[in-house]
């Protein structure tokens, strides 16, 4: 009898397909976005999953569907898994990273972009009809990006591209905040030097958040921190909702306390609050920082890869190419020989 596992949301056909020889695969073609109890009736008799960042993975549905071995989340962020809660039940976790480092960073620098010189504003100007003189002098202008100060908080992979292109290919002097400052060679590829937070908000002209979301995190960029920062500066979130406070950015940019915003993420997305909603200066996407065809294929095909080796299918059997908590990997090979030498 093949495996039973259970494919959260919709993603492409060729690609679930793969999973198809090895497993009974129930999927969601449809992309219905079920609620928590119908994941869970869904998960049940299922040994492994293929989950999305709007799957919450918690010990109550852990509790609930004890057979479960393996969720495979696609995104490099997990924040919807608990994944203490995977370890202590012996379920192994993984993530899609790497693969989306370079297009989320592309991303991250558009979407900065795009708020510091009012393209988005600009544009939903012209489309309705009202650019009919010629452009004053003042028109539209905004911040410049080359040669100014980007501010990274957080750089792991993500944010260390996105010191790349702003230092390399708008020579822009790139300082970042980390939990650690990152190794002297790294910082010189990236051209970027480690800064405490406060030295961050004073002196970025464009400060971009790429930080995961974590019970630490959690309004890391709030009103004190929003006052600290420059009354010309920006500031992009491509990381997770809840790291910045959205109601209180919403305030520092009616108020003036910023020049302007880009927001790829959202607490409490996909509902976006009414007040940034009424905003013009705030460029915002809906959570596509990932989303290129290629990119969004080789996420897909890392996950079924994990699931496949998590559940001992394919050529990488037992060891899944991204795994975020591998001592599972190990507790379960451990008990394996175990069972193998009585
Ligand atoms: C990620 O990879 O974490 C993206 O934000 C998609 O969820």
């Amino acid at each position: 009898m093949r495996v039973p596992v259970l494919v959260t949301r919709a993603s492409f056909p060729d690609i679930v397909d793969r999973l198809r020889a090895g497993f009974e695969v129930t999927d969601n073609p449809d992309d219905t976005i079920w609620t928590q109890s119908e994941l869970i009736e869904r998960l049940q008799g299922k040994v492994g999953a293929m989950t999305a960042g709007s799957d919450r993975i918690d010990a109550t549905l852990l509790d609930a569907c004890p057979q479960l071995k393996a969720v495979c989340n696609i995104g490099v962020g997990y924040n919807n898994v608990d994944v203490e809660a995977c370890t202590a039940r012996g379920v192994l976790v993984t993530n899609t990273p790497d693969v989306l480092t370079d297009t989320t960073a592309d991303f991250g620098f558009a979407l900065m972009m795009a708020a510091a010189r009012r393209i988005a504003e600009s544009e939903h100007y012209l489309r309705a009809g009202a650019w009919t003189k010629t452009g004053r002098y003042d028109m539209f202008v905004g911040g410049d990006v080359h040669g100014a100060t980007l501010g990274i908080l957080g750089m792991g992979r993500i944010g260390q591209a996105i010191a790349r292109r702003g230092a390399f290919g708008f020579d822009m002097r790139v300082i970042y905040h980390n939990r650690t400052p990152l190794p002297a060679q790294t910082e010189e590829r990236c051209r970027a030097r480690y800064v405490d937070k406060e030295t961050l908000l004073r002196e970025s002209d464009h400060l971009i958040v790429v930080a995961p979301y974590s019970a630490q995190a959690h309004h890391a960029i709030g009103a004190a921190q929003l006052k600290q920062m420059k009354s010309s500066a920006t500031l992009t979130n491509i990381a997770r909702g809840g790291v910045v406070d959205d109601a209180a950015l919403a305030v520092a940019l009616e108020e003036g306390g910023i020049a302007a915003a880009g927001l790829d993420v959202f607490e409490g997305e996909p509902a976006v609050l009414p007040a940034l909603l009424a905003l013009k200066n705030v460029v915002l996407t809906p959570h596509i920082g990932s989303a290129s065809v290629s990119t969004r294929r080789a996420m897909a095909s890392l996950c079924v890869d994990n699931l496949m080796a998590a559940l001992g299918q394919g050529p990488a059997a037992g060891r899944p190419p991204t795994p975020v908590n591998p001592g599972v990997l190990h507790a379960q090979a451990r008990s394996f020989e175990q069972r193998a030498s009585l």
